[in-house]
């Protein structure tokens, strides 16, 4: 016996769909939560007799096609792969879809970590890469057509067009509609890191986008407590392609990843209704603080993407950069005097996280194109009381006044 069909269709709620898509319970004792598949391998019937298409853990493991089936429906997407990062998952994918001489177009303020991995790991494989600034669509179609001739790095012709939107950690928007279309008209594809929004607030795949990556560490996991990646894709050819590197290279998430990804996944429209209207009243409120220089919010009608952000995103989520008229030391100092706020890497988490990414999470990127303004603080907003985030930060704020 299975779930019922309508509970995990394709047209039913996206909280619906979060809860029971993947989830059918177990048909031996009725447990309604599927028991996490410890094992690495599975009794064959002779030679070649799988009982249930299981046949070793690298390959396929029930609880990682759960999360996979639950991500798939989450992002409308006809597959999803899982694996034990972000980056193993920007890795496979990478490999899965380019080849030696290809070239990457990527964001200039995108994650410093997935910058890394494209430069300084698979450049020395032979692929090219060009940052640039993915709000400006004529400046990436030129740099699209240019591919590799536009850069000093190896590469040749454009194969991925990579946007995060919103982007970590100054929070531009791109017009996923209008990019789909340049990379597509360039026969490269469209890649989307949709960290930042989660599925619940933007799904890349029905504007157009080829591919979707997550840090599943973030708002899909939602606690903090288990590090993960996906892909997801709609293209038969390209869910091969990946899967076959999945299977290959091995990158993959363990079974107790999985499942606490997949109970994370399960409360995502709720977490992010409540991060995003906190993120909103903070935003609002830093807004009218003379301390602060600008605030990065695509909530705020000031913000260059709010009409974009609206189109595309069904709330703007709880990511908020803030830049500070005292330069570094203001934003060192807001950055370590929080106590509701904790001062850590990550975000996407039920807990309220500060983060100055100059010095963090973008460290790599420091000297580079890429590197983060030093007067800027994100704020990962959690689902505490807002009164008490807001508090928390007048504090903070305050005694930058005093000068103390
Ligand atoms: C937007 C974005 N993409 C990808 C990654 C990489 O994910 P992970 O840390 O799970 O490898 C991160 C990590 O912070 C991120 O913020």
């Amino acid at each position: 016996m299975t779930q019922p069909e309508s509970s995990s269709a394709k047209n039913a709620g996206f909280n619906t769909r979060a809860v029971h898509a993947g989830q059918a319970f177990e048909p031996r004792t009725g447990a309604v939560v599927p028991p996490v598949h410890f094992s690495s391998t599975y009794a064959q019937d002779g030679i070649g007799g799988l009982r249930a298409g299981y046949e070793y853990g690298r390959g396929t493991n029930p609880t990682r096609d759960s999360l996979q089936e639950q991500l798939a429906a989450l992002e409308g997407g006809a597959a999803a792969f899982s694996f034990g990062s972000g980056l193993a998952a920007e890795d496979s994918m990478i490999r899965a879809l380019t080849r030696p001489g290809d070239h990457i177009v990527l964001g200039n303020d995108a994650y410093g970590g997935t910058y890394r991995l494209i430069s300084r790991v698979l450049g020395e494989w032979g692929i090219g890469n060009t940052p640039v600034d993915m709000s400006d669509v004529d400046a990436v179609a030129k740099a699209v057509a240019a591919g590799g001739a536009s850069s000093a790095a190896a590469g040749g012709k454009t194969r991925l067009v990579w946007v995060e939107t919103p982007s970590n950690p100054m929070m531009k928007i791109t017009d996923i509609e209008a990019l789909a279309k340049v990379a597509h008209d360039a026969g490269a594809l469209l890649v989307v890191d949709n960290t930042f929004a989660s599925p619940y607030l933007q799904t890349p795949l029905a504007f157009g986008a080829d591919v979707v990556v997550h840090s599943t560490t973030k708002y899909i996991g939602g606690h903090s407590d288990v590090v993960g990646g996906a892909i997801v894709v709609n293209d038969p050819e390209l869910a091969e392609k990946i899967g076959f590197v999945q299977f290959a290279v091995g990158a993959v998430s363990g079974p107790m990843d999985a499942f606490l990804t997949t109970r994370g996944l399960k409360t995502l429209g709720v977490r992010m209704d409540r991060h995003s209207d906190n993120a909103q009243a903070v935003a609002e409120w830093l807004l009218e603080r003379p301390e602060v220089e600008a605030v990065l919010y695509p909530g705020l009608p000031s913000h260059p993407g709010h009409e974009l952000a609206k189109k595309q995103m069904k709330k703007f989520g709880g990511m908020i950069s803030v830049q500070f008229k005292g330069g570094e030391a203001a934003a060192r100092k807001v950055a370590e005097s929080t106590s509701v706020f904790t001062l850590a890497e990550s975000l996407g988490g039920i807990e309220s996280l500060m983060n100055y990414p100059s010095e963090m999470t973008h460290a790599s990127v420091k000297g580079t194109e890429l590197a983060v303004p030093v007067n800027l603080v994100r704020l990962s907003c959690g689902i505490e009381d807002v009164e008490d985030l807001i508090a928390d930060l007048e504090a903070a704020l305050s005694a930058l006044d005093a000068g103390s």
